[in-house]
């Protein structure tokens, strides 16, 4: 089996010279249309594929984007391993600005969004005990070192509905709560990766201290944008490393990702 690495971010990280073979392609969905085409190519070797999540021109609004759509046009093609690339604010002084944490763990308080494959008809529940897959979240820790980048690994991100920033009390509750970095991007779409059996990663990359920060002022829109404009650069480095870290041939995932669904169906077969 061959590696396949998808690139689930915003504008810019798709941007690669050295992507091969490089071409759009539209893929359909019995769950709708996904953010946007999906650019694929090889990148040493190993083959790629890159989706805007927000769609190219920032059209989805996190509570919009069709994230089950999205994972299953990745799976349709043959990925194995999804990294999710995005902007979060930060509940620790020690994680600041510019820094990327490879989060491993969530609390999930989005309420507006489809978060499964499953439903009547099929049922299965499979478990998010560790939402991420260690092996990938090590190679982008690795990817992340070797590009001079100040790495985190692991911290628990708060998924918040949005599309709003949070007021100063909830950002208070959070940071009691243990979190460590907040966005409003990575659920559903690591329940779903693991639904599909595809390996998840999250490269959260720091903005801002969101709105607890006693000299800091509340969170803006500028802010983010601001910072995102300077870890373009850096994200598109990671993400360059990661081929000759994952190689192109594919073994099981030694953390069972991609076989989830082994003892989730509770339906039974027809
Ligand atoms: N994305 C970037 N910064 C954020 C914040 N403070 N809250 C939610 N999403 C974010």
């Amino acid at each position: 089996m061959r590696t396949k690495i998808a690139i689930i971010g915003g504008s810019g990280i798709y941007e690669m010279d050295a992507l091969e073979e490089a071409a759009w392609i539209t893929v359909d969905s019995p769950w709708g249309k996904p953010s946007d085409a999906i650019l694929t190519g090889v990148l040493d070797g190993v083959d790629m594929a890159f989706l805007p999540r927000h769609g190219r021109g920032h059209v989805h609004s996190p509570t919009d984007v069709p994230y089950r759509a999205n994972i299953d046009a990745l799976k349709r093609i043959g990925v194995t391993d999804i990294i999710s690339v995005s902007a979060c604010g930060s509940f620790r002084e020690a994680l600041a600005p510019g820094d990327f944490v490879i989060v491993d763990q969530f609390i999930d308080r989005t309420f507006a969004r489809p978060k499964s494959f499953f439903g009547s008809g099929c049922v299965a529940h499979v478990s998010v005990a560790h939402p991420t897959c260690d092996r990938l979240s090590d190679a982008c820790a690795q990817a992340g070192r070797d590009a001079g980048i100040t790495i985190h690994r692991g911290g628990t991100y708060l998924a918040m509905e949005g599309p709003q920033f949070s007021s100063q009390a909830e950002s208070n509750l959070y940071r009691q709560w243990g979190c460590d970095v907040i966005g409003m991007t990575n659920m559903p779409e690591a329940k779903l990766a693991r639904e599909a059996e595809i390996c998840y990663a999250s490269v959260a990359m720091i903005t801002d201290y969101d709105s607890w920060h006693p000299d800091h002022g509340a969170v803006d829109v500028s802010e983010v944008i601001k910072t995102l404009q300077g870890n373009g650069t850096k994200a598109r480095d990671l993400v360059a490393r990661l081929p000759q870290i994952l190689g192109a041939a594919r073994t099981p995932c030694p953390h069972g990702c991609d076989r989830a669904l082994e003892f989730a169906v509770m339906t039974a077969p027809d």
